[in-house]
């Protein structure tokens, strides 16, 4: 039998599912500020990382745990009791501590990556549970590939787990597999089949590679899900995993059939992915659902006719319901130190007073330059001069030489590790050059994997924002930079990316092969 009650948990796992695809990952700064905004989110399940993966993984789930209080906070492991020890030891002091743990149930992976018999992994799954349960009364077990495992083996994997103490069944479709109706099916089998389900939630973990992630989501919780897991602007593994702010909304949109409530605070949503996509660099498609730059932008002249006449003709969601819209107060060049510092803390930035400093310092800067500066301006110079790591190397001086009759060149003058150095390079164009020049003095080798610039609002005096994404022995990292000057924007964003780099090889990161998950 389904559940009764409709109140759907939200378990986030941007900061893990997410956090491990390329492009995306966070350093310790970043990560506490985006879950501080998850909290603000009202997310019921923050998955904070996979502590066993490195030390760095470790120490953010800790100090989440640490910090975030209202959430409840869940550290992954395998079914290892030293990854569970692991996993335990970063969360213990949060104030809702929850251990994950998981193995493969699908004869695929069992023959081909475990290479072990049904018999040995379920006693496996048991007894990883059990060890969590004498931690925390808090434990959430996956049988990962469950779409692909044996209906009657998954249902006694799940009767067992629950049985050795599992408070929530998570059933993932790992590689996203399934269909809707097949995802909506399974639920209702598991319901039917396995006795003491109700001593557990069921929880699912879509992922989208057949573009039906969030889809497949509703469909288990029309069949008596009551947890899913999700991750902002839908980031996670290979095509990613199902998007929070699509789950939510549509579930807010469509409550007349669906009939659910979640404790997302929506107008939050809109911020909140922002903020991901200015730490990691990674900005979301114009056409994305919810929070893409078009997803309330009308130009067909029959639906703006539509909506000037009554906005229901086309309009299924308010904009400032996801929080669109909702703060365009511009400041400009004669704002003040105490109207910037309002403005901040509205935006949710509580800044000391020396940060707030240094923030109106490069404000008036970027005020100088352009007549408006909107909240977005904010977070971006927020984000360039308070939530940066210290670096190893700093932009010191850039002079870029081209047009149609000269040689482009590059003279750039760099801190490295606290020395001054400096050079020229030529290239095909400005960016290339500057490019060469940054890398013949940090003497660095790597792949460029991705080089884009966008801009922040609108118009020729909008700040360039410039996205450098480099890949070095398996690692790949996003690099950021803004700055009225595109080329000043560039040079930011490719030494960005190098610190980063380097914090991330400062951390041994293990590569993902050495973790299996
Ligand atoms: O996709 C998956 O199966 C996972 C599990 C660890 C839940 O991410
Ligand atoms: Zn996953």
């Amino acid at each position: 039998m389904k559940p009764t009650k409709n109140r759907v948990y939200i378990f986030d796992t941007t900061l893990r599912d997410g956090e491990q695809s390329p492009g995306f990952s966070m350093n310790l700064q970043e990560k506490i500020r985006f879950a501080r905004q998850l909290e603000k989110l009202g997310v019921d399940v923050i998955e904070a990382g996979f502590p066993v993966a490195s030390e760095g993984d470790f120490i953010s789930v800790q100090q989440i745990a640490k910090e975030i209080r209202k959430p409840q906070i869940a550290a992954l492991a395998r079914a290892d009791l030293k990854d569970i020890d692991r996993a335990w030891d970063a969360i213990k002091e949060a104030a809702h501590p929850r251990i994950h743990t998981f193995i493969s149930s699908s004869d695929i992976h069992l023959k081909y990556q475990l290479k072990k018999t049904r018999e040995q992994v379920l006693a496996e799954a048991v007894r990883a549970v059990g060890h969590a349960k004498d931690l925390t009364d808090n434990v959430e077990f996956s049988p990962m590939d469950a779409t692909r495992t044996d209906k009657d083996y998954l249902c006694e994997m799940v009767e067992s787990v629950i049985e050795a103490g599992a408070t929530t069944v998570n059933i993932p479709d790992t590689v996203g597999y399934a269909m809707p109706d097949e995802m909506g099916d399974l639920i209702a089998y598991i319901f039917a089949h396995v006795k003491n389900i109700h001593n557990a939630i069921v929880s699912v973990h879509c992922h989208n590679d057949l573009g039906v992630a969030v889809a497949n989501t509703i469909a288990a919780l029309k069949q008596g899900a009551r947890q899913i897991e999700c991750a902002v602007n839908g980031i996670g593994e290979r095509a990613g995993n199902a998007s929070l702010e699509e789950v939510v909304m549509a579930l807010e949109t469509r409550k007349d059939i669906l009939g659910f409530s979640t404790n997302i605070k929506t107008r939050n949503i809109y911020r909140t992915s922002r903020l991901l996509s200015d730490i990691t660099g990674i900005p979301v498609q114009p056409n994305k659902a919810i929070v893409g730059a078009n997803a309330f932008s009308h130009e067909s002249g029959i639906h703006q006719d539509g909506l000037i006449k009554e906005k229901i003709t086309y309009e299924i969601m308010t904009p400032a319901s996801v929080g669109v819209n909702d703060t365009n107060i511009v400041l400009g060049k004669h704002s003040g130190r105490h109207a910037v510092k309002e403005r901040l803390k509205k935006l949710g930035f509580n800044l000391s007073g020396e940060e707030v400093d240094k923030v109106f310092i490069r404000f008036k800067e970027v005020a100088d330059l352009k007549k408006e500066v909107f909240d977005e301006d904010l977070e971006e110079i927020i984000s360039d001069i308070i939530f940066r790591e210290p670096d190893k190397y700093k932009l010191l001086y850039l002079n870029v030489i081209s047009g149609n009759a000269a040689i482009p060149t590059a003279a750039v003058r760099m801190e490295v590790s606290g020395k001054v150095i400096q050079d020229a390079e030529f290239g095909v164009g400005p960016v290339d050059a500057t490019f060469a020049a940054i890398k013949k003095i940090t003497k660095t080798k790597h792949s460029l994997i991705k080089y884009a610039v966008n801009a922040i609002t609108g118009g020729t005096d909008a700040q360039g924002v410039v996205t450098v994404q480099i890949g070095y022995n398996g690692y790949t990292v996003s690099g950021r930079g803004s700055d009225p000057d595109v080329l000043v924007a560039t040079a930011k964003a490719y030494i960005n990316a190098l610190n980063r780099l380097e914090t991330m090889k400062n951390l041994e990161r293990r590569r993902p092969e050495d973790v299996s998950q």
